[in-house]
């Protein structure tokens, strides 16, 4: 199939190179022109293990190509995907003025029947408009072109992005007619059994639900992290006997410094939004974000009592992004963590192995090091992160005598305590006491 994708971004790009290494001719439309130029010299716009490989081969095959120019590629398209992106304005709401103003753009251009797809996340209702825009646009046109508009949630993981643009769970679609039911199927035609069909209101409001669900999870080991150390209770062994339950599930239970990224805190606060507007309040959800907002907070308060005061003290700030393997920053804790340690007047020597350059665009007076190692040195505490494989399997033999002082605080309980507490550390989790 024939297919345009308009937002070269995570999803954009990840679904373009999904779709056309199933042998679809799939345009990528961007508008930001020097995202466009790399894309062609096969440079992808962000970090994703094993994807700018395979963006190569696709170019090459000529499955895959770009512009920055929507009206010149439109005729090519069946199918229109909508991937730009839906950030939060001020009071939490999704803005959705660049998808309001795609919808427009497609309503100017179109000459023959489309399907337009939307796949960034939206709140409910969103599809409805996007067809008034384009019917507008279309009788301004004095045009009566057919055209379908479907919501296909996008459910991909950063850091497994690919793997899962290419084995979905599930796939949800809510669309309206028959025949953009069966073009979506034959679009999916590998993935039949994993397609749920359901109206466009239900897809827009799967998408939501999911994610304010699964931060539940973590916001809900979180907060019981924090009466676990008062309790004298191991978190991480309390959550492995929940999770052993199948009801419960293992995932999204392990307690740590709280979500970012660019998902979870946008789309649980775009769902509040919605559920304010709507005069339908939504207390779990709320209980969830308050919870997660304060989860740094309490974490540094451990620090600081610890250090006994922050001022002057020299901090080893390993991992930045707000998850391993990818270099997104959006929202990670380790802004607020970095916040936090500038108004102690702490001095913050930090290392990430991909996300240092976004993070030095916001706080460029801080030092960064190519190495953890160079990060630990003469370094008052360790503050671990983010779980990247190469900061937890660090020699931390050869970190100790870097320091000043053996403090090791591990924001997401990736390193074993009793190992750390042999080697001569004062090693604090999240959820638990380890006694030495
Ligand atoms: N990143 C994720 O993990 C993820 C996962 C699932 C869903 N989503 C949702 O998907 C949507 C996109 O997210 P993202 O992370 O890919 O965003 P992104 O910021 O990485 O990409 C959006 C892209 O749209 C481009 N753009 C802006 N205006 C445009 C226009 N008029 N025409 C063409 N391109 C334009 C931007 O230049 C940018 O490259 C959001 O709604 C997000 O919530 C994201």
């Amino acid at each position: 199939m024939n297919i345009v994708i308009i937002g070269a971004g995570y999803v954009g790009t990840t679904t373009g190179i999904a779709f056309a290494n199933q042998g679809h001719q799939v345009v990528l439309i961007d508008t930001d022109e020097d995202k466009i130029n790399k894309l062609h010299q096969s440079i992808l716009p962000f970090y994703e293990d094993g994807m700018e490989e395979l963006l190569k081969q696709l170019i090459a095959n000529g499955n895959l190509s770009f512009s920055t120019c929507l009206e010149e590629k439109i005729d090519q398209a069946q199918i229109l995907f909508i991937t730009v992106g839906t950030p939060s304005l001020p009071n939490g709401v999704a803005n959705l003025s660049t998808v309001e103003h795609v919808a427009r753009q497609i309503g100017r251009f179109i000459k023959d029947y489309k399907m337009v797809v939307v796949k960034s996340t939206v709140p409910v209702g969103t599809g409805d408009k996007i067809k008034e825009i384009i019917k507008d646009e279309l009788a301004k046109r004095k045009q009566e072109i057919p055209f379908d508009q479907l919501s296909n949630p996008e459910f991909l993981r950063e850091g497994k992005a690919l793997y899962d643009a290419m084995h979905p769970d599930r796939i949800v679609i809510g669309c309206d007619t028959e025949k953009a039911r069966l073009m979506m199927k034959a679009l999916y035609k590998e993935e039949d059994a994993k397609i749920l069909f359901t109206t466009i209101k239900d897809a827009e409001m799967i998408k939501y639900a999911s994610n304010a669900f699964l931060a539940t999870k973590i916001s809900f080991i979180n907060e019981l992290a924090r009466l676990c150390e008062k309790t004298g209770s191991n978190v991480i062994e309390v959550a492995k006997g929940m999770g052993l339950d199948q009801r419960i599930g293992p995932q999204f239970l392990q307690a740590g410094i709280g979500y970012g990224g660019s998902c979870f805190p946008k789309d649980t606060q775009a769902l509040l939004a919605l559920a304010k507007e709507k005069e339908q309040p939504l207390h779990i959800l709320q209980a969830v974000t308050k919870v997660n907002q304060t989860q740094v907070e309490w974490f540094m308060e451990k620090v600081k009592k610890a250090l006994g005061n922050l001022s002057e003290k020299r901090i080893a700030l390993l991992g930045l992004t707000f998850k391993p393997q990818t270099d997104d920053i959006r929202e990670s804790s380790s802004l607020k963590m970095i916040d936090y340690l500038l108004k102690h007047n702490a001095m913050i020597k930090a290392y990430d192995p991909k996300g240092m350059d976004h993070v030095k665009k916001i706080y460029p007076s801080i030092t960064y090091t190519n190495t953890p190692y160079k990060a630990a040195v003469e370094a008052d505490a360790v503050l671990l992160v983010t779980e990247w494989k190469e900061i937890i399997e660090l020699d931390w033999n050869r970190v100790k005598p870097l320091l000043s002082q053996p403090y090791v605080f591990d924001g997401r309980n990736a390193l074993d305590a009793s190992t750390m507490i042999q080697m001569g550390y004062i090693y604090e989790g999240i959820g638990h006491r380890p006694s030495s």
